[in-house]
């Protein structure tokens, strides 16, 4: 594997959960996450995200995972980010948590998404994945807000955000694949975060810290 860590500092970034290893995709990883993506997140014609991009057809999916990922590495700047973080479980590829944010020295907040492959879900995998990127977020990039957001018929991703302390932080209509959608924003702090009983081991943060301006 070439270490190109030297030449992109968040590919020698690695978060490690008692279960979890969440570190930046890279190329050699995109066949994983797109079989994972293949495999099956959500109920077809019920997707949880804003751009239903899991409903693209199997040929076009794996091709626009991997435009996704090069697009936000090419995009990133200390003005804004997005760290697309894989998710490792027992040695495979279950699942992405996302962290990004947008004038971050200013505002201090980041936002998250997430997904896991179908056979991944409900056995907590989700918490501890968001549990890892807060407490990265609060703990190491100084951050002092968390956002995120779900349609309001998500339990699953509303129950993690219940679950780690985020507060209900009002609803919006938007539009979602052209689909209207009430999206419930929800927001959590240090102080209203209900922290995990473990600790967030991380690998390779200053190099990262320094390449986002932090
Ligand atoms: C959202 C997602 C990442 C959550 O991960 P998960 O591993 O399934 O969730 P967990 O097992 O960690 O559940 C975390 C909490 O939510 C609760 N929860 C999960 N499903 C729930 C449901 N249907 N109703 C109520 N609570 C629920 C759990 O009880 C748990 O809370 P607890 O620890 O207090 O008991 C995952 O389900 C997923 O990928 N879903 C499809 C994609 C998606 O919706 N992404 C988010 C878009 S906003």
């Amino acid at each position: 594997m070439i270490n190109l860590a030297p030449y992109w500092p968040p590919f020698g970034l690695t978060l490690t959960t008692p279960r979890l290893i969440l570190r930046p995709i890279r190329d050699e990883e995109i066949p994983a996450a797109a079989h994972a993506a293949l495999s099956g997140i959500h109920e077809p014609g019920r997707s949880p995200f804003s751009r239903p991009w899991a409903e693209a057809p199997a040929a076009q999916l794996g091709t626009n995972m991997a435009q996704w990922y090069w697009r936000c590495r090419a995009n990133m700047s200390p003005q804004e980010w997005t760290l697309l973080l894989g998710i490792w479980h027992d040695g495979e590829f279950v699942g992405c948590q996302d962290i990004e944010a947008k004038d971050f020295a200013t505002l201090k907040t980041v936002g998250t998404g997430s997904w896991l492959r179908r056979s991944a879900q409900g056995r907590g995998l989700g918490k501890e994945m968001r549990a890892a990127v807060a407490l990265y977020s609060f703990d190491w990039l100084g951050a002092e807000v968390a956002e995120s957001e779900a349609a309001t018929w998500n339990q699953q991703s509303l129950g993690v955000s219940r679950s780690l302390g985020y507060e209900l932080n009002g609803v919006t209509r938007a539009s979602w694949g052209g689909q209207r959608q009430e999206a419930q924003k929800v927001r959590l702090t240090p102080a209203t975060f209900k922290r995990p009983d473990w600790t967030l081991e991380v690998q390779g943060h200053e190099p990262t810290a320094q390449y986002l301006g932090i």
